[in-house]
């Protein structure tokens, strides 16, 4: 069973200076080429040759303007740390059960998620250490003997006094079709609550009540994020104490499906991330959607907004790429601001250049508009100026990436690229 392990990380916050001059020329060959984009893919290689000698007019001043640059209002975004561990015990929850379903790794019968499941194992009073058991190749044939060893540290005496217990620090070993959480028993505790969110937006859900240190979870969506809780408690004159501040561990993890990378359901393709040469169809219908309306929200301020670079294939991006690289004489260079193939979000068919994929875009009235704007309509400015060591591309005021207005609303206000919101490099290997 493959799985899949986050790590911890607090995001950096950059600041970057400007990187002085722009030196994209992507305007020149996009402008020229754009309208056999969409169209006819065997043009691709002509208009890319033509393009180097073409040169764009610049309507508006050149002066790059920092109109964009939005490093003050950062959040760190809490990462994770789930230590690897290989899960191949035969299963106590299978993974046919009809998602979501939630069961403590001490029950058999798979119920669904949303209930609440009491415990059924008597507590066993503390005799031996093991609390990971449950996660271990030797527990297949005995899972459920293993998964009782859980117990055994849990609950310690109660109704001693108000103070509350300690947080219980847990793992997270996620794999395809379930998820092993493991906490260590807490001094003091009677039992633990295992909380699930399934997104930041989304109210938090009890999966289980148990006296227990450890649970296995299906029907964890896979290319979804989700944060996990895990809380102590005791109970003081009849009510329930918990543990303060228990940790969170969130996991807008990584997942890779078909060959393409996506991060809390965001398909991710930077210079780390590639997407497969046979990706993309053009546009998406949501891009396409969401640029229209984006469009009608422009004319009603006043301004005239079109794509002039939508969905490039592979190929396309292929050819564009080394024109940039021979026109220039190095990788070095292009790669300041062209994507290698397999490597650009246009094959995606999730971004668009608007109006004029050049420097002399950078602080027009149009630019300004996106960068205020586009959030609404669920794109990103995706290269923002002072972000260039980040993104590995210098700004581009004009290539908004279409993420759904939830994220891009989240991401804006962040201030944080998809790299830095998400601790993602965007590195070539
Ligand atoms: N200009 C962007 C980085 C691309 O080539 O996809
Ligand atoms: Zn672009």
């Amino acid at each position: 069973m493959k799985k899949i392990c986050l790590a911890a990380a607090l995001l950096l916050i950059l600041t970057l200076p400007a990187c002085g001059k722009q030196e994209e020329k992507e305007a020149e060959h996009i402008s020229q080429t754009q309208r056999t984009e969409n169209t006819s893919e065997t043009t691709a290689t002509t208009a890319a040759s033509e393009s180097t000698t073409g040169r764009t007019t610049a309507a508006t001043t050149t002066t790059a303007k920092q109109t964009t640059a939005k490093s003050t209002t950062k959040k760190t975004t809490a990462k994770t740390t789930a230590a690897s561990k290989a899960v191949t015990t035969t299963k106590a929850v299978t993974s046919a059960a009809p998602p979501p379903v939630t069961q403590a790794v001490t029950e058999q019968p798979v119920q669904t998620e949303t209930q609440y499941i009491p415990p059924e194992t008597e507590y066993v009073p503390p005799e031996t250490e093991q609390v990971t058991e449950q996660v271990t190749e030797q527990a297949a044939p005995q899972t459920q003997a293993a998964t009782e060893k859980v117990t055994e540290k849990a609950a310690e005496p109660a109704e001693t006094s108000p103070e509350a217990p300690a947080a219980p620090l847990f793992l997270v070993n996620t794999g395809e079709s379930e998820t092993l959480i493991s906490w260590d028993a807490v001094y003091g505790a009677q039992g633990y609550e295992v909380w699930l969110r399934r997104s930041a937006e989304a109210e938090w859900e009890l999966l289980l009540d148990t006296t227990g240190t450890g649970c296995s979870v299906t029907g964890i969506g896979i290319d979804k994020s989700y944060c996990f809780k895990v809380t102590a408690y005791k109970t003081y004159e009849g009510k329930r104490i918990y543990s303060e501040r228990p940790t969170e561990l969130s996991f807008p993890y990584l997942t890779q499906k078909d060959g393409v990378t996506y991060v809390d359901g965001l398909l991710v393709v930077n210079k780390t991330y590639a997407l497969p040469s046979t990706y993309g169809w053009g546009l998406t219908a949501e891009t396409q959607a969401a640029f229209n309306e984006m469009q009608r929200g422009a004319a009603a301020d006043g301004l005239s907004i079109w794509i002039c670079s939508g969905y490039r294939s592979y190929y396309y991006q292929n050819t564009l790429y080394w024109n940039y690289v021979a026109r220039d004489g190095s990788q070095w260079s292009a790669d300041r601001y062209s994507a290698r193939a397999g490597h650009s979000e246009h094959q995606s068919g999730l971004a668009i250049d608007v109006n004029q994929a050049s420097r002399y875009f950078n602080g027009s009235p149009v630019a300004v508009w996106l960068e205020k704007n586009c959030w609404k309509y669920g794109f990103i400015i995706r290269y923002p100026y002072g972000k260039e060591d980040v993104t590995g591309y210098n700004y581009e005021s004009w290539h908004c990436r279409y993420v759904g207005r939830e994220k891009a609303k989240r991401l804006t206000e962040s201030g944080l690229t998809i790299e830095e919101y998400y601790g993602l490099t965007s590195v070539y290997s």
